[in-house]
């Protein structure tokens, strides 16, 4: 049984640092909160942890803004704090993956306020994309270009002199500056940022934006009157999945791979976070020499619906078949609605609810959407390659969607006119204790988002050993995916009617295992003969599977 290359078939957990734990009691988690509960990680059986930014920064977008690539935020700790927690990890056996964001840096970078300092043209300034303006005065934006979180992606700047002058490129928030990646300059300071926290032990990176680094010479317009969301080709927009930014991922694996250490299992890995349509654009990204992994949205997308759910994975799947590269699949992030309550809606092909979910939306409903959410990630962690899983999935999570407006820290809500919510919602710090202040997150009562009184009831210590919990879906499935080492199986489809997704694969240890969830339709008779491994939720034996509920069977 092969062992090696340890990421194919990983289960990585990701790591919100702000709402996981807190040891000092402000309200906001840190670096040795973590520590103290990285068992709980080596309970629920992943392989790595994967942390969003703790870097030094100003928090305008959470932390991926940031202002000194090589140091702590004092709010999550120091670089100490950083290595005992690494430590730790590698005492468990988690690995741990750092986010790198080399889109943008803060405005509160050194590097930024030096080019604020200088003159156009000058050397500091080449470093961001600054441009001057269109129109008689310079007081037209360069291009059309918008911001993800809403309005122009570009910021004019005052001179020293107090006079308006030029223009800076934000594809986020205004404070959060593109880098200008055709100077070498900063390609070479990414590298040695990434050097450095390989040298402190890191075993990978989460690549922020990835397909966002290198725009199209000369910066023209966008197309107008299309929207990035429906677009079929991510490419076709001049600052998305150039490319260029292939090159400097070839580079970065040159420096992870100089870390190998023969006879061990050891590489550092990277990750691209890469919204790129179509499948075989994003696979680029993991081709021979490239990078090790690339997040596969599109699964996260997909409705709850078995035709669309097969597709998106047999394309997912065929789309990297030419590299020998594993398949990622996630369901929920720090940037997304969380899939309990995503699921809990009609579904509707094309609709994400990316912009969040307020008081006074249509509510979804909890019971559906924690059953088809622990079915989706029933079916999620047999598929062949590795899958992430977001802080406080396994407790079966809602996304918090009753948040007063007066509370909300993401940028998007601001940005975007109050007409987006943002991503707050999925961001609330994890209940730990059901009966403590905070449920456990922290000593006190603090917490920088209000926690929902439903997050109680699911805290970790309300679900450890009981029966039928979520948090016990998870550890089963966990345990079972890496005694049979589905990770590294091969698939093929069962067809067992419109709304069964039904799928074998094989296993490193023995028969093959049969994943069946039904979705959305009336009960699924179960082969006879078939022991049933794992169910998302009760079966009945006469009847079969009910619906949006996923089993994993043996096939023998
Ligand atoms: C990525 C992050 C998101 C952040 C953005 C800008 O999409 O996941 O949270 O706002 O990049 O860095």
């Amino acid at each position: 049984m092969s062992q090696q290359q340890w990421w194919r078939d990983a289960v990585i957990y990701q790591i919100y640092p702000r709402s996981w734990a807190d040891h000092d009691g402000d309200g906001m988690g840190d670096l040795p909160g973590i520590t103290a509960r990285l068992p709980h990680l080596a309970g629920l059986g992943v392989d790595a942890v994967w942390l969003s930014p703790f870097y030094t920064s100003p928090q305008h977008d959470a932390g991926y803004d940031v202002a000194d690539y090589r140091d702590v935020d004092p709010r999550f700790g120091t670089l100490a704090d950083f290595d005992a927690m690494t430590a730790k990890a590698h005492e468990l056996g988690l690995r741990v993956i750092v986010d790198i964001v080399p889109n943008h840096s803060s405005s509160d970078h050194p590097w930024f306020q030096e080019a604020l300092a200088a003159e156009p043209g000058s050397p500091e300034r080449a470093r961001y994309m600054f441009r001057d303006g269109g129109g008689p005065n310079g007081d037209e934006a360069p291009n059309n270009w918008v911001s993800n979180f809403g309005g122009p992606a570009w910021e004019r700047v005052t001179d020293p002199d107090g006079s308006p002058g030029q223009w800076y490129l934000h594809l986020f928030d205004v404070s959060q500056p593109d880098f200008d990646w055709t100077n070498a300059e900063v390609g070479d300071e990414m590298e040695s940022v990434l050097r450095f926290w390989l040298d402190r032990g890191a075993d990978g990176f989460r690549i922020d934006v990835a397909h966002g680094l290198v725009k199209v010479a000369g910066l023209p317009d966008a197309p107008a009157g299309h929207e990035i969301a429906d677009a079929v080709r991510t490419a076709d927009f001049p600052m998305w999945d150039q490319p260029g930014v292939h090159d400097i991922y070839w580079r970065w694996r040159k420096v992870t791979d100089s870390y190998a250490v023969e006879g061990q299992d050891a590489d550092r890995i990277l990750c691209a976070e890469a919204w790129v349509r179509p499948s075989e654009s994003l696979a680029l990204y993991v081709r021979e020499g490239e990078l090790h992994q690339s997040f596969n949205f599109s699964f996260l997308m997909s409705p709850w619906i078995a035709t669309e759910m097969q597709q998106v994975i047999q394309e997912s799947l065929e789309a990297v078949e030419a590299y020998a590269a594993p398949q990622t699949w996630v369901l929920s992030n720090h940037d997304v609605v969380r899939h309990a309550s995503r699921l809990g809606y009609d579904p509707v092909p094309g609709l994400l609810r990316m912009e969040g979910i307020g008081a006074d939306d249509p509510q979804p409903d909890a019971e559906v959407g924690l059953r088809r959410a622990r079915a989706a990630t029933t079916v999620m962690l047999a598929l062949p390659g590795s899958a992430y899983l977001y802080q406080g999935e396994e407790l079966g999570l809602p996304d918090a969607t009753q948040l007063p407006d007066d509370v909300r820290q993401d940028p998007t809500w601001e940005k975007s006119g109050h007409t987006s919510r943002g991503r707050d919602g999925c961001r609330v710090p994890v209940p730990w204790e059901g009966d403590a202040p905070s449920y456990g997150f922290g000593p006190t009562e603090s917490s920088w988002l209000p926690q929902p009184e439903v997050y109680g009831e699911l805290a970790v210590d309300r679900q450890a050993g009981v029966e039928g919990s979520t948090l016990e879906l998870y550890r089963a499935l966990l345990r079972l995916r890496r005694e049979h080492r589905v990770g590294r199986g091969e698939l093929t489809w069962r067809d067992l009617g419109e709304h069964a997704l039904a799928f074998e694969v094989t296993s490193e240890s023995g028969p093959g295992i049969l994943v069946i969830a039904n979705v959305g339709g009336e009960f699924v008779a179960l082969p006879e003969g078939s022991e049933i491994l794992v169910a998302s939720g009760p079966i009945d034996t006469e009847q079969g599977l009910p619906i949006d509920t996923a089993v994993w069977l043996t096939t023998s």
